[in-house]
């Protein structure tokens, strides 16, 4: 793993942003794996901003997203179609037809895993998949267990994720409790990734994925055995990991 040391959300969200436009500009017709959240937000914008400068051409590239929670359509202002409508592909020239969300209105959770997972692995996976992390180490929606997932499946939310992730909402009960995600084993057939991570409520998860046991507790941990990730992270989620890097 090489991790990157950003002094903060806005030096996280450039360095993103300029990995992410190399694996562009060098192969234009490429695969990107991409995430929602809060964390990739800035880098979005930085992508956005590349494109309007005239620096960066999305018109080959094609997109996979990790997760979508399920019965929620893409029209719902909180579905994560809707947001990578709104944070990038409204504002940037790549083919609408080339970008794929699990289909959270499908409520035929085994059929509609089977077709994202077909879809994916006819793509031949992503060249560069960006991941944010949870409080609880969780990738995608792939949450801490007592086995390290497989393919595109359906997964009960923990509290601790509707918690989180319950501040997008009005009320705590509207936040889904089920949503779609890309499987572990899935994420770790990309060829590069990305993890971003900032604040300090992502120091422990930070600590774990880098330097924990390899353990699906911690289901980040297992990107220690993919032979190419590349952890930007600001100076608070990096907190109690500064011995190991000193
Ligand atoms: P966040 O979520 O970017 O909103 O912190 C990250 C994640 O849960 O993967």
């Amino acid at each position: 793993m090489k991790i990157i040391h950003a002094t903060d959300y806005e030096d996280m969200s450039r360095k993103a942003a300029n990995l992410i436009a190399a694996q562009v500009t060098l192969k234009p017709n490429c695969v990107l794996g991409l995430a929602t959240g809060s964390t990739p937000i800035g880098t979005y914008k930085g992508l956005v901003a590349k494109y309007e400068a005239g620096d960066l051409d999305f018109s080959e590239v094609s997109s996979y997203n990790l997760d979508e929670y399920r019965g929620l359509t893409g029209d719902d202002p909180q579905s994560y179609r809707y947001f990578m409508n709104d944070n990038l592909f409204d504002h940037v020239n790549i083919d609408k037809s080339r970008t794929f969300v699990p289909d959270g209105s499908n409520m035929d959770a085994e059929a509609n895993c089977a077709a994202y997972d077909g879809l994916v692995g006819a793509a031949g996976y992503p060249d560069l998949q960006l991941l944010g992390i949870g409080n609880n180490g969780h990738i995608g929606f792939n949450e801490p267990d007592d086995h390290f997932s497989c393919g595109t499946h359906c997964v009960d939310l923990t509290e601790s994720t509707i918690e989180a992730n319950s501040r997008l909402f009005d009320r705590i009960e509207d936040v889904p409790r089920q949503a779609y995600t890309m499987g572990t084993q899935t994420i770790m057939f990309a060829r590069q990734i990305l993890v971003l991570a900032n604040g300090e409520k992502k120091a422990q998860a930070v600590h774990d994925m880098c330097f924990g046991p390899i353990a699906p507790s911690c289901p980040a941990s297992i990107l220690q055995l993919h032979p190419n990730v590349v952890v930007i992270a600001d100076d608070e989620a990096l907190a109690l990991c500064k011995d190991k890097l000193a």
